[in-house]
């Protein structure tokens, strides 16, 4: 499998990874080791997921059959909004280390660039958007400033060995380029053809910052949660179908190699045996320019993971 090598400390970041988010709890551990099985070296974890204790497990259960070693594993979490103040970012970042039983994260990117009330994990853990009350989100004035200097010091202190940022759009993207004295690797956002983000992708690649793209497959992953806002799913797309008719491959082996060919990383998510091994093979095969152009031309701007839809003061990408 390909790599793109990551800034400073040329790292190798696997291509293609697997997403943990939604990965069933009571499976996790079976479907990691079953991932890692099949050929994944990166597995895209949060602490926003509530696996990362039973995807450590499914690691070891590899690591003990001799599948890998710890170092040929590509491990990356993120740091949630409720634990952005100085106070809270090591301390948290080693519990999730202690929770997946590992003692470095590959990556350890800042989830949102959104920060709220702190909440204590033995109250709740994960914590999520709201209160107990599963209604209000309660805003914190951390500024970005202190939580990257923050994730700085995870790397002075080998917790991490790269940090990055997710959901980041151009203004504060630029503005963290001001003031890093360890520049952000990896830039984690929601990419495909339905958001194609062509101006960040520009911005990303003149900063020397690796990008992955998640939600691959756009609302597949959102009509579970009741936020696919209406839109036709991607694999039903005659331009989509046409292309994989062409090259022998499914529809959504054709939307990992539209994001993998624009030079981007991606992490599908499956909690089938079957479909994580079909998303592993999308390196094999390319799709022509205009395939690629018109796979493009899907684009209408649709954000599906949007926290301004949970509240207008979060509207990050307005
Ligand atoms: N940084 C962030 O804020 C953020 C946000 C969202 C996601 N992510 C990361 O990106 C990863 C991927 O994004 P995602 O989970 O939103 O969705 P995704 O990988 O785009 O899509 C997952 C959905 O597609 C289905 N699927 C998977 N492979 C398939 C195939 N070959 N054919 C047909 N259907 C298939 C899955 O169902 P089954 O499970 O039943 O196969 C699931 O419903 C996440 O797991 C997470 O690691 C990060």
């Amino acid at each position: 499998m390909s790599s793109i090598v990551l800034k400073r400390t040329n790292q190798k970041m696997p291509v293609v990874g697997f997403g943990l988010w939604k990965v069933t709890k009571s499976t996790c551990a079976e479907t990691v080791y079953n991932a890692i099985k099949a050929g994944y070296r990166l597995l895209d974890g949060a602490g926003d997921y509530g696996n990362e204790k039973e995807a450590g497990e499914g690691v070891r259960r590899a690591i003990k059959a001799g599948l890998v070693k710890r170092e040929d594993l590509f491990i990356t979490s993120k740091l949630w909004n409720t634990f952005h103040s100085k106070k809270y970012v090591k301390d948290i970042a080693k519990m999730q280390l202690d929770l997946w039983g590992i003692d470095y994260f590959d990556l350890f990117l800042i989830h949102f660039p959104i920060a709220l009330e702190y909440v204590d994990p033995a109250h709740r853990y994960p914590p999520e958007w709201w209160q107990d009350d599963q209604k209000t989100v309660i805003l914190e004035k951390t500024p970005m400033q202190e939580t990257w200097t923050s994730m700085e010091e995870l790397v002075d202190q080998s917790i991490a060995k790269n940090i990055g940022i997710s959901n980041c759009s151009g203004s504060i993207i630029t503005d963290i380029y001001r003031y890093a004295r360890i520049e952000p690797q990896v830039l984690q956002v929601e990419i495909h053809p339905y958001l194609t983000q062509e101006p960040l992708l520009a911005l990303a690649k003149t900063l020397g910052m690796a990008v992955t793209a998640y939600s691959s497959f756009g609302p597949q992953s959102y009509y579970e949660l009741g936020m696919a806002k209406g839109v036709t799913k991607l694999f039903e797309r005659d331009v989509i179908a046409k292309a994989a008719g062409k090259v022998g491959k499914t529809p959504a082996q054709v939307l990992l190699r539209w994001a993998v060919q624009q030079g981007l990383a991606v992490v599908p998510k499956s909690n089938s045996l079957e479909r994580l091994e079909e998303n592993l093979q999308c390196e094999d095969f390319g799709l022509s320019k205009e395939d690629m152009d018109a796979i493009s031309g899907l684009n209408i701007g649709l954000r599906l993971n949007n926290p301004a839809d949970i509240d207008p003061r979060m509207a990050i990408f307005a």
